[in-house]
């Protein structure tokens, strides 16, 4: 097992009801950004992603295709892991809850639960949202209705869809039990749920008072049967949070297994979006309180991705029960893959939603990455091509610890990076990267390499100029990393840097002043960031 600090980080198991679009793609590159940067702080990382298979919301996809739920799901996996592979996620393993390691796990779960006392069979009567696979309360779904006034129909008080009635035979989790004890959680460890606003929402849910959960349904069968009750079926959410643990080897008596749950568990972080915190920050500990097994140390929740709806002018949540989400292809075409990244990672403010545009897109592409990044890449490497014979200068004694201003502003870059990713403030940590390409930039103006170039006399001016500019460059392309994992390693490639691509040392060792190397070739290649001609929608 490896030696270095293990760091454990999840996505959300989707749903495949549909196939993805921009919002669930959003939360995996979002997860994928930390799992990179983390790897480059020298974290042992573990990143897990996953599809939700179970439930009644994937049942009757399946049957509106004229598919089994198998089959439909089997049909859709790919979707899912194609578009992951475009998008550069970098996921180490890939869950699917039909598998036999869920099954398994579940099993064991379910008798770790009976043995708690914490479970009980009564009946349930009241009302479940099937897109939001959700159980509501009698007063829950009343006070909705007399909020918006409908009649007739009840609806969702999260989602306004239209509820179900549901009658029938059910396992309880006392989730009643765990008030107290989720309220200490949250005051013993305030970073718990992150931003910290969520937080608050989730303690004042929390001390408003707990209900029982119904964790098993008996009038529905896509699911995992309950060991001891084989009629009843998982309710899809106790199934689906424990894929957290089961990726680990929890439940699993060999040696192997149960070496890497003490190694990864507990996780690091679960990446979810805001409208599933109380099942990760409610249910999800109190599952694990129950069965006395370690707590994730932190969930962070960021918003919605939202467009305008176009006949009530009102931002709504992208998504796939709604029928509203824009394919990631379209983005891609638009901004290729990398273009696309970097934009919803360091243009959207994670804890909030965000509204999509297309303008706002073709605006930061053009500005950030064309005009500036690109832009110096382009025009560092071939004034260091034409000047140094198409070479990067040989490197003079002395030459790092010269003066210059672009070696001031990469002094301490790394830990101010860091100190911003760390807190997915990835605005933040762009920012401090964009701070030498601008610099970078202005220096070019500044020191009119051209025109010293025209005087021999002052060669050696021009080698520390070019040698200063390529440097930025090569710090700045390991800052973009995680955002845009191949334009940085074909910079890094130009600079005839191929060992530092993937390099096993940290962002910290990387980033240090004075690791050019001289005498090397130096590529122009083609423009990484091409400018986006004007935009006609
Ligand atoms: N299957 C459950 C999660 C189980 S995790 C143990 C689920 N699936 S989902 O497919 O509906 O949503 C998965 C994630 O995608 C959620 O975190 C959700 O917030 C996120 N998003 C779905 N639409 C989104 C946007 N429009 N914007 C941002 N994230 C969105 O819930």
């Amino acid at each position: 097992m490896a030696k270095e600090p293990s760091f454990y980080i999840t996505t959300p198991i989707y749903y495949v009801n549909a196939a993805p679009h921009l919002g669930t793609a959003y939360c995996t590159i979002l997860t994928d950004v930390q799992a990179r940067f983390r790897r480059l702080e020298g974290y042992d990382v573990k990143f897990l992603t996953g599809m939700d298979e179970h439930g009644e919301k994937v049942a009757d996809a399946a049957e509106e295709h004229g598919m089994t739920p198998q089959q439909w799901c089997d049909a859709q996996a790919p979707l899912f892991q194609k578009l992951w592979k475009t998008l550069e996620i970098s996921n180490d393993d890939f869950i699917r809850t039909t598998e036999p390691r869920q099954y398994h796990a579940v099993q064991y779960l379910w008798e770790r639960m009976e043995e708690s006392g914490y479970l009980y069979k009564g009946s349930y009567d009241g009302w479940y949202c099937v897109p939001e696979e959700t159980y509501f309360t009698e007063n829950q779904v009343r006070k909705s209705d007399e909020a918006s006034h409908t009649e007739g129909q009840h609806l969702c008080p999260d989602c306004g869809r239209p509820l179900e009635r549901v009658q029938e035979d059910s396992y309880f989790f006392k989730l009643s039990a765990f008030q107290d004890k989720l309220l200490k959680l949250y005051d013993e460890h305030p970073d718990f749920v992150q931003p910290s606003f969520r937080m608050n929402e989730v303690r004042s849910f929390v001390a408003g008072g707990l209900q029982d959960l119904s964790v098993s349904r008996t009038s529905f069968d896509w699911g995992i049967p309950v060991p001891f009750d084989r009629k009843h079926m998982t309710y899809v959410w106790f199934d689906a949070l424990l894929n957290y643990m089961t990726a680990v080897g929890y439940g699993l008596d060999d040696s192997k297994s149960k070496e890497e749950y003490a190694y990864r568990w507990p996780a690091q972080y679960h990446i979810v979006g805001k409208d599933i915190i109380r099942f990760h920050c409610v249910i999800w500990p109190a599952m694990l309180m129950a069965i006395g097994e370690p707590l994730p140390e932190h969930i962070f929740a960021h918003g919605f991705l939202t467009v305008r709806n176009k006949k009530t002018g009102k931002a709504e949540k992208m998504s796939k029960s709604r029928g509203n989400g824009i394919d990631p292809q379209e983005v891609i075409d638009f901004l290729g893959v990398e273009g696309y990244r970097y934009y919803f990672m360091t243009d959207v403010e994670h804890g909030e939603d965000c509204a999509i545009s297309f303008e706002r897109m073709e605006q930061v592409y053009n500005a950030d990455l064309a005009n500036s990044w690109g832009n110096l890449v382009s025009r560092s490497l071939n004034m260091s091509a034409k000047y140094f014979d198409g070479k990067v200068p040989t490197i003079p004694e002395g030459w790092k610890s010269q003066d210059n201003p672009l070696q001031t502003i990469a002094q301490g870059i790394c830990e101010r990076y860091c100190s911003h990713m760390e807190k997915f403030d990835y605005a933040g940590a762009k920012d401090v990267a964009m701070e030498l390409i601008h610099a970078a930039n202005h220096y070019i103006e500044d020191t009119t390499p051209w025109a010293v170039a025209q005087d021999p006399a002052r060669k050696d001016e021009l080698t520390s100029i070019i040698l200063n500019l390529l440097e930025s460059i090569r710090i700045a392309a390991h800052l973009m990393t995680p955002f845009m994992p191949t334009t940085s390693a074909e910079v890094l490639c130009r600079l005839s840097l191929e060992d530092e691509v993937g390099s096993d040392e940290t962002l910290a060792t990387l980033c240090e002043w004075g690791r050019l190397k001289g005498d090397v070739p130096a590529a122009k290649g083609k423009a990484l960031f091409p400018r986006l001609p004007k935009l006609d929608r």
